[in-house]
């Protein structure tokens, strides 16, 4: 067997449902199924496909097609409704479910089908279901040789050597998992664009991309790919980039045109302009609203859509110069371009100002700009948040986004503010698709959080145990205890209080308190001996608190309203501090970080309580991943303390071990 066709089926594992007459409520209702005609690699097909090959695994029925309008058995129904949107509901001989289109029935499908193997009874099965939020994407920054920018799990899905991958087993099982959850589009290579990828636009590429489309397609999503904003100057075609010059215009229009010949419902391109050396409209003196209109106008004619990062700050820094501040360079490159954006831009902001740090304020840029579309990215591969070594569950970190007053009134939340939402993802070819397996919770919690972002992590995290490993309640409550407070847990061991950025240059793994603090990225924490912390308020810092709505605005400037779990971000304040906890900011530190590295030595023992109830193979190694990460958890507790110890001078007032 090829090493890519021996994969796990993640939460599509469809285990059998031990309880009998459980088992036994569901079979009678699901031997016979009926639909309504469909095309070969329709949404329709893949639907059959799926309940023909889940029904007999969870239930151990075989399933016969039926005939006609039925009055038992399962019946899928097309009938009127939102696109995407389905209905399900049980009645004493049957179960039916009716969507506006395909594709609804298929997420339907795969909502009766989680249902099932999450133990549930068919007597409460009475849902009606739309997607919130239109766009629903995974990012992967996955380059043609097959390496992963800041991947954790192995090389990229789609490519290897230099070519793109055919259609294979994994590649489909990976497109069930993403329609499973309703995530309805993917952009497959890196945001940096490099020689290589830029070529993935010409009919070097394009018709084997065609055939990933089409898999894609019968399972709802559209794919994109990352543009290089240089494409003409690198495919060597013209000898500027300049969006304002008619030849640059014209290349993209009759680019376009190529690729949508190839892939006809080709979604459109991410990009990243002017940020880390990417070339941008900045060479040409035009501003980004000149550059992404240059893009979406070529794509429009085929509905094309452009997603423009806002990830634009200077990366060459002087440490020296305090006036600089990278938080404020998003809000500042595009606030004041509101309006002057094409209707299918979408401006895709990172969820915090600087960069998917374990914790940041929300970016301002939210909710600011009402004449613009806006797009959220997260971070689903752990960069920041332990690699996918440590146990991170980052759908609470999520919602504390997407829940975030970014207006006034009750409707002011981050995820009515967008109209959509992007995460980085963290699957690569590892046959656990995640390196640690507990990190296919974030995947999955992703695409539920998008498809419904008032889930509660809790309930996503009992979802996901209960489908990967069985609906056994006291797994299912061991593995939720493990994976709720893990984010936080990650956090308290690490930089303090919003601070973040003491991790190891480049590859950012592990404790390194000064590895950014003199460099050029502007990433800076100013720890000396009396204090800790950035000074952004509009007062006698850098302005930054004052980009948001003034009721935010005067929460973040003053110290003591700033929400505690972010102080250090926007203010520099001197260790004797006195939190609203009552605990000094210095006994704040050294208490979160002895704290955190005791709840992840934790994680082990409560792992260990489970090893009866998990396969094997999956035991050993997520025991193995949460060692290390118990290990490196000590590590970060014992730097960090150290570090500030020796900067303060000031001693625990618990008498713990601080090494000198
Ligand atoms: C981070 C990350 C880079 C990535 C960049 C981006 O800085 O470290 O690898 O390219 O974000 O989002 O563009």
């Amino acid at each position: 067997m090829d090493s890519n066709d021996d994969f796990s089926p993640a939460w599509l594992a469809y285990k059998p449902i031990a309880n009998r007459t459980l088992r036994e409520a569901w079979a009678h209702r699901l031997e016979v199924l009926t639909l309504p005609p469909f095309g070969l690699y329709s949404p329709l097909a893949r639907a059959e496909q799926e309940l023909k090959e889940a029904l007999p695994s969870l239930l151990g029925v075989e399933v016969k097609r039926g005939r006609g309008i039925a009055s038992k058995g399962l019946s899928l129904e097309l009938t009127g409704g939102a696109p995407e949107s389905f209905s399900l509901r049980c009645f004493p001989d049957g179960i039916r479910l009716k969507a506006a289109d395909e594709l609804g029935l298929l997420y339907g499908s795969f909502r009766l089908l989680a249902w099932i193997a999450q133990g549930r009874e068919p007597e409460g099965l009475d849902l009606a279901e739309a997607p919130r939020l239109g766009l629903r994407m995974l990012d992967h920054w996955d380059n043609l040789d097959g390496s992963v920018e800041r991947g954790y799990a192995g090389k990229s899905l789609f490519f290897r050597d230099g070519r793109v991958l055919p259609p294979g087993s994994r590649l489909r099982a990976y497109a069930r998992l993403l329609a499973s959850v309703g995530i309805n589009a993917v952009a497959l290579n890196n945001v940096n664009v490099r020689d290589p990828e830029t070529r993935l636009i010409t009919p070097l590429y394009l018709p084997r991309l065609a055939k990933l489309a089409e898999l894609f397609r019968s399972y709802g999503i559209r794919l994109y790919l990352s543009a290089n904003f240089a494409a003409p100057v690198t495919l060597g075609e013209l000898d500027t980039a300049d969006p304002l010059d008619p030849r640059v215009a014209a290349w993209w229009e009759e680019r376009a045109r190529i690729v949508w010949e190839a892939i006809p419902d080709f979604g459109g391109f991410v990009v990243k302009a002017d940020s880390e050396h990417r070339p941008g409209p900045f060479t040409y003196g035009r501003d980004h609203a000149e550059g992404a209109n240059l893009l979406a106008k070529a794509v429009a004619p085929y509905g094309g859509t452009i997603f423009w990062r806002c990830f634009v700050y200077n990366c060459l820094q002087d440490w020296r110069d305090r006036s600089t501040d990278r938080a404020r360079a998003a809000y500042d490159h595009f606030h004041g371009l509101d309006g002057r954006f094409l209707p299918n831009v979408r401006l895709q902001i990172k969820n915090g100002p600087m960069d998917f740090q374990p914790r940041e304020p929300v970016s301002p840029l939210f909710g600011s700009m009402p004449s613009t579309g806006q797009v959220l990215e997260l971070q689903a591969t752990q960069e920041y948040t332990g690699q996918q070594r440590h146990l991170c569950f980052l759908p609470e970190q999520w919602k504390s986004y997407l829940d975030f007053p970014v207006a006034t009134g009750p409707d002011g939340d981050l995820a009515r503010s967008v109209q959509g939402i992007a995460a980085v993802a963290n699957a690569g070819d590892d046959p656990n698709w995640t390196g640690h397996d507990l990190a296919q919770a974030n995947w999955y919690g992703f695409g539920r959080l998008a498809w419904n972002p008032e889930l509660q992590p809790g309930d996503i995290a009992r979802e996901w145990a209960a489908q990967t490993f069985g609906p056994d309640p006291k797994v299912v409550e061991a593995l939720a205890s493990m994976l709720l407070g893990s984010w936080e847990t990650y956090e308290s061991y690490t930089a303090p209080l919003g601070v973040g950025w003491m991790v190891n240059p480049n590859h950012h793994y592990g404790p390194s308190p000064d590895g950014y603090e003199y460099d050029r990225w502007g990433t800076y924490h100013f720890a000396d001996r009396d204090g800790v912390g950035v000074d952004r308020t509009r007062s006698k810092g850098t302005g930054f608190a004052a980009q948001y709505r003034p009721e935010l605005a005067a929460l973040f400037e003053d110290p003591a309203l700033c929400p505690q779990e972010l102080i250090l971000f926007f203010h520099h304040l001197p260790y004797g501090w006195m939190l609203r906890s009552g605990t000094p900011l210095i006994q704040s530190i050294y208490d979160s970080h002895f704290e955190g590295a005791s709840r992840a030595a934790a994680l082990v023992e409560k792992w260990k309580a489970l090893e009866a109830s998990i396969e094997g193979k999956i035991y050993s190694a997520v025991l193995k991943r949460l060692e290390e990460q118990k290990e490196n958890a000590a590590l970060w507790r014992d730097v960090i303390n150290t570090y500030f110890f020796r900067k303060s001078g000031v001693a625990d007032a618990r008498g713990r071990l601080i090494h000198r």
